[in-house]
């Protein structure tokens, strides 16, 4: 947990923030539920408690069983929460007063929990507005529907809240959190770094845990275990696979094998709670094979080309674009695709090969704030997002702006169901060369992610070391990772 004044500060900003929410004298409560226990069977045995990011964000306490409300007319603050009884302490130990965590947290009063729920229908009754954000959990989803009696669709849907409005997320009060939480503070980035680092270790352990006859699950044992001894754990499931074309992949069944490629798309979670996540593809023999250079070295000048380009002013969406263009022309060099590459950036044919996105905000969660909305915190006013494949996928498109934190992850994929649709549809409109791809059908994929801080003039990627990038770099770690054991 931060000092006091950080969640003192945040909230006294979100209250001025919500002062254009409605009209002098009835601006109404922003109401703030943390998350509960979930259980994994019977109810003392529970999947590992994260807190409600924003929860944390704004009263940083991290642990079950909290809520809290924001008078938006008074600026009155309380925080909700039961003390423990000797049941708790049995099974517990000895826990702090609620009073202690509300003055942890600058809040000025507590009561009990149940008040959280007496005191919201009191000031929805006197007609006052209920500002809360989309909910996503299940345990929060159903104790909103239980006191608000409303469909549970309208705890995830954000609109204007007036006086008379159905219950539903509030539209003012996520895009204030929004606007706030996007621009990292100086303490969080510091967070960030930490969090970065751990990945850092974690890609370390993995690669040099990469050898043939190796399992893929005893090097995510070993990758993991680097964050769970020095952070939270992982900050997403892991992604580590020798079928790298599948995006998400999440099986770590098969053993390595040289000649293939291994990508490995994993991040930490710092003590407090802030992400880190990287992505690195590599030889699984060591060395890359001259079909996997080529194209490896085109992702790691997507990628360089798209920290060179990321300042204060220009819109990731043009980021992406130019990486786009990038990437088809080194895939035109390689003859898998012809024709002009503006023409064939503004047909999507970077989609065939890079069905995602280039990035995506970090900060408190992975995808930051994805649960408030993907196009409410990735696109500015005005902006649209595309329904091409690829650019359509690409969940930050923003100016960029001093204080943002993102991922920037080309990749280039071959999945032969993709090749084999677009090749029946003709949606290439003649600029891929089928033919030229068929000795690529079983490639995998290759993709290369740093994380990025906006910086006054520039961008920083974030960490104290970057990782191995270039093809000659990856072979060279290796190399002397691999000489090393054998000496071992
Ligand atoms: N962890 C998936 C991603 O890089 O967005
Ligand atoms: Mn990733
Ligand atoms: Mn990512």
């Amino acid at each position: 947990m931060f000092d006091k004044e950080i969640y003192i500060g945040r909230r006294r900003t979100l209250l001025n923030l919500m002062k254009d929410s409605g009209n002098e004298g009835n601006r109404g409560i922003a109401i703030f539920l943390g998350n509960a226990e979930a259980p994994q069977n019977y109810r003392g045995n529970d999947y590992k408690f994260r807190q409600e990011s924003s929860f944390l964000y704004f009263w940083g306490i991290d642990e079950p069983g909290f809520a809290a409300i924001l008078d938006l007319d008074s600026g009155d603050e309380c925080l909700f929460g039961d003390d423990v009884d000797i049941d708790d302490i049995i099974w517990m130990g000895p826990q702090p007063s609620v009073s202690s965590k509300a003055e942890k947290t600058g809040a000025g009063t507590s009561a009990p929990f149940k008040e959280f729920a007496s005191n919201i229908l009191k000031a929805k009754a006197s007609g006052r507005k209920i500002h809360f954000l989309p909910v996503s959990r299940y345990y929060n989803t159903l104790f909103y529907t239980e006191l608000f009696g409303c469909p549970s669709e309208n705890l995830r849907k954000t609109a204007v809240i007036s006086e008379n409005t159905e219950i539903s997320a509030s539209l003012q009060l996520t895009k204030a959190v929004i606007s706030m939480r996007l621009i990292k503070e100086e303490c969080e980035i510091e967070e960030i770094d930490k969090a970065c680092e751990i990945g850092y270790l974690m890609h370390t352990a993995a690669r040099q845990a990469c050898k043939p006859g190796v399992r893929e699950q005893d090097i995510v044992g070993r990758m993991e275990g680097v964050t769970l001894s020095k952070g939270w754990g992982v900050s997403f499931t892991s992604i580590l696979s020798q079928n790298g074309e599948t995006l998400h992949n999440h099986s770590h069944h098969q053993t390595i094998t040289p000649g293939r490629l291994l990508v490995i798309d994993a991040g930490a979670e710092s003590n407090t709670h802030y992400a880190s996540d990287f992505t690195r593809t590599l030889p699984c023999g060591g060395k890359f094979t001259s079909l996997q250079r080529d194209v490896y070295d085109i992702v790691a000048e997507c990628n360089e080309l798209a920290y060179t380009l990321a300042a204060p002013g220009i819109e990731y969406r043009e980021v992406h674009l130019a990486v786009a263009a990038k990437m088809l022309d080194g895939l035109k060099a390689l003859g898998l695709v012809e024709g002009h590459i503006d023409d064939m950036v503004r047909e999507g044919i970077a989609g065939l090969f890079m069905p995602h996105g280039l990035g995506h905000n970090m900060g408190i969660d992975v995808h930051d704030m994805e649960d408030l909305g993907e196009d409410l915190v990735g696109y500015d006013e005005g902006q649209v997002r595309a329904a091409q494949l690829g650019l359509g996928s690409l969940r930050m498109a923003r100016k960029l702006r001093p204080g943002h934190v993102v991922t920037d992850e080309p990749g280039i994929y071959f999945i032969p169901a993709l090749i084999n649709k677009w090749k029946t549809e003709k949606t290439d409109k003649g600029m891929v060369n089928y033919a030229a791809l068929e000795k690529y059908l079983d490639f995998g994929g290759i993709r290369l992610e740093d994380d990025l801080l906006i910086t006054a003039d520039g961008c920083r990627r974030l960490g104290p070391h970057r990782l191995p990038i270039t093809s000659a770099e990856v072979e060279a770690a290796m190399d002397s990772e691999a000489a090393m054991a054998s000496e071992e």
